[in-house]
């Protein structure tokens, strides 16, 4: 990919992301479009995959087809959110690998914490995908990032829902080789570090907790 930015304002995607963004969008409605969702941002982020060919027979004659070159890609859920978009994804991609980051963030240093890691082997031979429904501050997601970097991971995408100009920035800075793919580009963080106008938080949305 070459863009680090891009918006898939496919109509159908921004019209399941209004209702997503929608406060009176019940979990299990909520739950269901981040799952549509997350197959075409897939389906996007996916789009530069190199092929190479099998030879198959068809009923008709033998022939050079296309397949995925390369190792199974690897999806990286950043918890606990990025869960949600994780099930979507493999159904499209199912022979894909999976591995799990989570971070919290320390209340005095302010300093993302690594609570989980575990991801696939030979992630420097793989095509890897970081999901988290949501880029804001940008903070989590880069940590999380320079951990699949220290795990030798160096063709590494992001796909989110949303994102903020801050948190763009920020990946920017830190990670300018990894390209962003996500549905929309909201106005800013308000001083709690939500997304304005966005959808509240994504992960409480999803799972139904307060
Ligand atoms: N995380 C969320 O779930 N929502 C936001 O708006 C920002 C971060």
């Amino acid at each position: 990919m070459t863009q680090h930015l891009t918006v898939v304002e496919h109509p159908l995607i921004q019209h399941k992301l209004t209702i997503m963004r929608d406060q009176a969008t019940s979990t299990a409605v909520f739950r269901q479009l981040l799952r549509e969702i997350s197959q075409l941002l897939a389906y996007e982020i996916t789009r530069d995959l190199p092929l190479t060919t099998t030879r198959i027979d068809t009923p008709i004659q033998p022939m050079d087809a296309p397949k995925l070159a390369g190792r199974k890609l690897a999806l990286i859920s950043i918890l606990r959110a990025g869960n949600g978009l994780l099930d979507g994804m493999l159904e499209l991609i199912p022979s894909a690998r999976v591995g799990f980051v989570g971070l919290y963030r320390d209340e005095e240093t302010l300093e993302p914490v690594e609570y989980y890691f575990k991801v696939p082997d030979l992630m420097s031979e793989r095509v890897v995908i970081a999901v988290d429904p949501m880029l804001a501050t940008g903070n989590s997601s880069a940590a999380a990032i320079q951990k699949l970097k220290d795990a030798g991971a160096k063709d590494i995408r992001f796909l989110c829902l949303l994102a903020a100009p801050e948190g763009v920035e920020r990946m920017k800075q830190a990670h300018p080789d990894v390209p962003i793919v996500t549905a929309a580009l909201d106005e800013r963080l308000n001083e709690k570090g939500y997304i304005v106008p966005g959808l509240g938080d994504a992960g409480d949305r999803m799972f139904g907790t307060k």
